[in-house]
């Protein structure tokens, strides 16, 4: 079932002092049938909000939800078709398993019989019919996140709604419950939302990718662009571990300058800058275009990771990481050239990355130009800030 969301805006009042969040802001998505999306993005920036309005748990303020043609938007959660699962995953202790994922069955006008057919396909599904009769303290953390998937998965729901499902989980259950919940949401072609902050989650599952910022999507697309193509510095350092390298960059006669280093050239104008420079980036090169001070190297295998000093990185120390077959001293100076698709820039106050700037919305104006395109200087600079 595709879901459609249109303008779809939550804002909180608190009653005593009247002050707004906006925990999400103008959503405006589409997600394609059978496909599974993840909404990205740190604490607080709307997701779960998100998945709430879409659950009908939540009323939005304004905007629309679509299952399909339907538009959901008053219809309540139950009449929804909705499979949901949080992160606490909210088991009925006193049931058994089998009970815990007939539950959401037992209000409906189904025969026991046909409950407990059900329940074993949902079970095996998820790979625990071998635990059907324990309790859910006789369970793994990874054992009661499944349960509460088959419990989501045995009304055949439209959508299923994921909040955090794996981050109880401690590191090596979760890599392996993502795996099944993709192998589960692929078996069933069932149009899946799942939440996370954790980009590398959200980039390993994800046939795209929704990066959330203060309630305002920030860049739709799948895994891969996202993180090769971001369109702001916010994007580009939340996607990628070890995150991006970020300096205070400037252009100056079509040349990119980190400090005195002038690292490439640029079709873009004179400005101040962000330069980011993905860690991969690096290739050393005694005729190196960026001159760092090695700090450290960390050898980890295939890799090596240089931590290094530059006067106009953002933070103490950057990361660089070089194949470990390639000599470096462990002190010193380095040189680097760049890998140019793992170098991007962005305008310093704006944060977008140059050249990805959205043209002017606010003007009410027919065939609106940008305001510097029109040297006539007529009516188009009423455009407001
Ligand atoms: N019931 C509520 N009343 C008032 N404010 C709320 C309410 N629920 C959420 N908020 C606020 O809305 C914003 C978005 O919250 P939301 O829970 O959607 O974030 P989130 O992205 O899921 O964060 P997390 O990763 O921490 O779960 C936050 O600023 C939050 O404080
Ligand atoms: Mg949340």
């Amino acid at each position: 079932m595709k879901i459609v969301l249109k303008n779809l805006t939550k804002v909180f009042t608190n009653k005593k002092t009247q002050s707004e969040v906006r925990a999400v802001d103008n959503l405006d998505i589409e997600i394609p049938d059978g496909k599974l999306v993840g909404l990205l993005g740190p604490s607080g920036c709307g997701k779960s909000t998100t998945l709430f309005m879409i659950s009908g748990l939540q009323t939005p303020t304004s905007g629309r939800i679509f299952f399909g043609e339907t538009d959901v938007t008053n219809l309540a959660p139950e009449k929804r078709g909705i499979g949901l699962v949080f992160q606490n995953y909210a088991l009925y202790p006193h049931m058994t398993v089998l009970q815990n994922i007939m539950f959401p069955l037992t209000n409906q006008k189904i025969s026991k019989k046909e409950a407990t057919n059900r329940a074993h396909v949902a079970a095996s599904l998820v790979q625990i019919e071998e635990l059907l009769d324990r309790k859910p303290a006789e369970l793994s953390g990874g054992q009661q996140q499944r349960v509460a998937i088959a419990r989501a998965l045995v009304k055949n729901p439209n959508v299923l709604l994921l909040d955090e499902p794996l981050s109880n989980l401690d590191a090596r259950l979760r890599l392996q419950t993502r795996e099944e919940i993709k192998r589960i949401q692929r078996e069933t072609g069932v149009t899946t939302v799942f939440v996370t902050h954790d980009q590398e989650e959200a980039m390993s599952i994800s046939d795209f990718i929704v990066v959330m910022k203060l309630g305002v999507v920030q860049q739709v697309d799948v895994p891969q662009v996202v993180y090769d193509d971001p369109i702001n510095l916010f994007v580009a350092k939340f996607l990628g571990t070890p995150p991006i390298n970020s300096f205070l960059g400037e252009i100056r006669n079509h040349k990119v300058y980190i400090g005195n280093d002038e690292i490439m050239e640029t079709e873009f104008e004179d400005q101040e800058i962000y330069v980011g420079i993905r860690p991969e980036g690096f290739i050393v090169a005694d005729d190196g275009v960026l001159s760092c001070e090695i700090q450290q190297l960390e050898v980890m295998g295939r890799d090596v990771s240089i931590i290094a000093k530059n006067a106009a990185c953002e933070k103490p120390t950057l990361r660089a990481i070089v194949d470990a077959d390639i000599k470096v001293p462990a002190t010193g100076l380095v040189k680097f050239n760049l890998k140019p698709n793992k170098v991007f820039l962005f305008n310093r106050e704006t944060e977008y990355r140059l050249g990805k700037e959205p043209i002017v919305e606010s003007a009410p104006i027919e065939n609106e130009q940008p305001i510097e395109a029109n040297e006539a200087g007529e009516s188009v600079s009423t455009v407001e800030e």
